[in-house]
């Protein structure tokens, strides 16, 4: 099972498809995702809501909802195929492989107990080193606000999450995520909730505490700025599939892609709440997807063959891939 895993990777996808069962028949909505993150690398996933980043995230975390079928694919974590793993294999991916910040703080801490009781019983549940002795629990929980500098840990470590603001939930949610050690973190929005004003300072956090750790980041935003401030490599999405994907500056000097070149142009209305405003058209249904490329009934330099066949990911120059017949041969 090990053999085609490549090590240098953290985590790899392969050709995922996934659709959702809904009272209208079933959705397609990732149509063959490829991606890799190499072990320590910042990526990003950017694109418009709907296209199916929460989706691909949740499957590498492997928490898709009910209504979610893998219609094909492989997702390579430390060399194994999660989607053959057992129970427990399944658990020690959840306990101490991949961690994930989400884009709504409140929802993700319980109400009821203290952020150190939280913070403790994380700890407890990864089987990191020490995490089976009470004493050692406190001081690995006590580090890891200090870490995402909190103020006075001590006494957040009594509080309620009510009793802390947004900015300050989110941090703690990051200290939770990066606690003990991971390979993979996954932030999901992180800061799409919070304060314009905090925005940044989360970020940074986030960013600071991955590259301190040493773990691999996969950070999801519908902001290509966002994107470029944290991410190494940028994967931009559109309707189920990755369409371009090059290193951060790569993509801004040069995209490839008609709609990241459509992205790039929208890029002053993204803090007016999104880029679907600034592209003509609308996101393909995916309950009948077109055939072909699902971005050509959108494209302006679209042929006959972008409505026949489906454009996979090419590599173009170094690191810099994308899906698009205008840089194939003999299109
Ligand atoms: N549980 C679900 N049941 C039905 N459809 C879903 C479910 N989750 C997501 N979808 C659909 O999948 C598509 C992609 O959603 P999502 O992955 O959340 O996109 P993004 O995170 O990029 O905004 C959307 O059309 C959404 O309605
Ligand atoms: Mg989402």
């Amino acid at each position: 099972m090990k053999a085609n895993a490549d090590p240098r990777y953290a985590v790899e996808v392969k050709d995922l498809f996934v659709s959702f069962r809904t009272f209208k028949g079933y959705a397609k909505v990732l149509n063959g995702v490829s991606l890799h993150v190499r072990r320590g690398e910042k990526i990003s996933i950017v694109g418009e809501t709907g296209c199916g980043k929460t989706t691909t995230v949740n499957a590498i975390a492997q928490i898709l909802a009910s209504q979610a079928r893998i219609d094909g694919g492989e997702i390579l974590f430390r060399g194994v195929d999660e989607l053959k793993m057992g129970k427990k294999e399944l658990r020690d991916l959840r306990s101490g492989g991949i961690s994930m910040i989400f884009q709504d703080p409140i929802a993700s801490l319980n109400p009821v107990f203290t952020i150190g009781a939280q913070l403790r019983e994380v700890i407890r549940y990864s089987g990191a080193d020490g995490a089976n002795n009470k004493e050692a629990r406190r001081r690995m929980a006590m580090n890891a606000l200090a870490e995402t500098s909190l103020p006075d840990p001590e006494r957040i470590m009594e509080n309620y999450p009510f009793q802390l603001s947004g900015g300050m939930r989110q941090r703690i949610c990051i200290a939770m995520a990066l606690a003990t050690p991971r390979d993979l973190i996954i932030a999901d929005e992180p800061t799409t909730n919070l304060d314009v004003t905090i925005q940044d300072q989360v970020l940074k956090t986030i960013r600071g505490r991955v590259e301190d750790k040493g773990s691999a980041l996969i950070l999801i935003t519908h902001s290509l700025g966002v994107a470029r401030e944290v991410a190494d490599r940028i994967y931009v999405m559109y309707a189920g599939n990755m369409i371009e994907s090059a290193p951060a500056d790569r993509i801004f000097k040069k995209s490839l892609h008609p709609y990241t070149q459509a992205l790039m142009d929208c890029i002053p209305k993204l803090s007016g709440g999104g880029i679907a405003g600034g592209i003509a058209g609308r996101v393909p249904n995916y309950f009948s997807p077109p055939p072909g490329c699902r971005f050509e009934p959108r494209c302006r330099h679209a042929s006959a063959i972008c409505r026949e066949k489906m454009p996979g990911m090419s590599e173009v120059e170094e690191d810099h891939s994308v899906a698009c017949f205008l840089y194939r041969d003999g299109r």
